[in-house]
């Protein structure tokens, strides 16, 4: 038995989606438990690209079940049609996926009301994916929220519904916007009910009979450690918990039995909305690493920031989340580069500082230390053994071990499953 746990140890986009769905064969389990479909998980395998918001990236093994556990946020729309994209490309999602009733739904005020709170901040808005998240978020905690739980008994639906259009139309009619109609939400909601209703069941069961048979469960992260509510560069963050404790919570399973907590990070790093980001790079080798490594956004489209490595973050993230090993992906992106640099130290006004030390507005003043690293020139696009990497890709490696405390188990050379080295 192993329950994996795999979070992104950075801004999201570390290639989460590539490492479970190469992971996936080994699960009996995948399970997500956070976040919503702001996430956007890349898979490229036998059956296509995708990218997936809602549905576990292990889906795609025939061996695995997926979960939509309680602490996943859901937008019925993208659900529905991801379900749909899943079957006409060939993989079987009836009997495979179950979805927790106790995940909140993203109504259609929560997209509005993201997109109306991000204009009012203006220039110090978050950059968020706009899907609604943050509002979702705070109606749960704020109990206001709509479950799925709700959304099955058409009568407590309507109920509730009622109580949240009294206190949302007149906020989003004093941000001069329509406000909206119960029946048609109803009806529109209710419509698509009859296709979510065959997946929705508890999920706490399923999940606890599989530790006690000692199955295999993965946990899929979404986003990444410096998106946190609380430990990330607030308010440049996500609604949600990323840490490795969120896991717990959001679907259901004890601490004690998670064995493996795999962070993935990219090889350099990048960071895709608003919000400090040390080794952000403004010149051309930015721009080279976003085009090599095509650094746009799965979910939005948006051109994601690029930098370098920052060990002062992952060792951070290592600590706090206690990450038992590192996935280590898109090294390829660095082949043919003369210097690679990484990221040892944060300056502050003339001071050394760590991350913890201080809040987002002073790390977007924090100068990088850097040391330099000699480069490759020998391709390891498409390695998979660890034996054919170039000597200045291992010591490169070897440093980013050493300084963050973590082992390196996985180490990815392309978009392909099978692009990957297991160390
Ligand atoms: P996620 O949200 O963490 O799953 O990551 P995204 O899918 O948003 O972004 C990662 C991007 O990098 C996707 O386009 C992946 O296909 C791609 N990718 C993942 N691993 C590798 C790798 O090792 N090499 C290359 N070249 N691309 C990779
Ligand atoms: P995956 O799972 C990268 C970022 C947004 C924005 C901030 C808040 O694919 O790694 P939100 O819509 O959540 O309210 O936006 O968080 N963000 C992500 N960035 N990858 C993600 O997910 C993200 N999910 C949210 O860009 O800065
Ligand atoms: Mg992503």
């Amino acid at each position: 038995m192993a329950v994996r746990l795999v979070i992104g140890a950075q801004w999201g986009d570390e290639g989460k989606g590539k490492i479970i769905d190469y992971l996936a064969n080994t699960s009996d389990f995948v399970v997500r438990y956070h976040g919503g479909n702001n996430a956007g998980h890349t898979i490229v395998n036998e059956y296509g690209k995708f990218a997936m918001h809602l549905i576990p990236s292990g889906i795609f093994r025939n061996n695995t079940k997926a979960i939509i556990a309680n602490g996943t946020v859901i937008d019925l729309e993208v659900l529905l049609s991801e379900i749909k994209m899943l079957e006409k490309a060939g993989v079987k999602v009836k009997e495979r996926l179950f979805v927790s009733p106790r995940c909140h739904i993203i109504m259609p005020y929560h997209k509005i009301l993201d997109r109306i709170f991000e204009a009012a901040k203006g220039v110090g808005k978050t950059g968020t994916t706009g899907r609604g998240i943050g509002p979702v978020h705070a109606d749960k905690v704020g109990y206001n929220g709509i479950r799925l739980f709700d959304l099955l008994n058409k009568k407590q639906f309507s109920k509730k519904l009622f109580v949240q259009l009294s206190i949302k139309n007149p906020i989003l009619k004093a941000f001069g916007e329509t406000p909206l109609d119960q029946k048609a939400i109803e009806h529109h909601l209710l419509s698509l009910l009859p296709k979510i209703k065959p997946f929705a069941t508890e999920t706490y069961p399923i999940i606890q009979e599989a530790v006690k048979k000692k199955k295999t469960i993965m946990l899929e992260g979404a986003q990444g450690v410096f998106l946190d509510n609380d430990w990330g560069t607030y308010p440049f963050a996500t609604a949600s918990t990323t840490l490795s404790g969120a896991a717990t919570h959001g679907a259901g399973i004890a601490p004690q039995y998670i064995t493996d907590i795999i962070a993935v990070a990219k090889a350099y790093a990048t960071r895709v909305g608003a919000g400090p980001f040390p080794t952000e790079l403004f010149d051309k080798t930015g721009k080279l690493l976003r085009e090599k490594g095509g650094e746009y956004g799965a979910t939005t489209g948006r051109p994601r920031r690029c930098g370098w490595f920052d060990a002062v973050g992952l060792r951070f993230g290592a600590n706090l989340n206690g990450f038992t090993s590192l996935a280590i992906t898109k090294l390829d992106i660095l082949d043919g580069f003369g210097e690679i640099k990484i990221c040892t130290g944060y300056i502050l006004n003339g001071k050394s500082v760590e991350y913890y030390d201080i809040d987002a507005a002073d790390l977007e003043k924090v100068k990088p230390t850097y040391e330099t690293h000699k480069g490759w020139q020998t391709p390891t696009q498409g390695a998979n053994k660890y034996s054919e990497l170039p000597k200045e890709a291992k010591a490169y490696l070897a440093r980013i071990e050493e300084l963050v405390g973590v082992k390196i188990a996985y180490i990815s050379t392309g978009q392909k499953r099978d692009e990957i080295i297991k160390v």
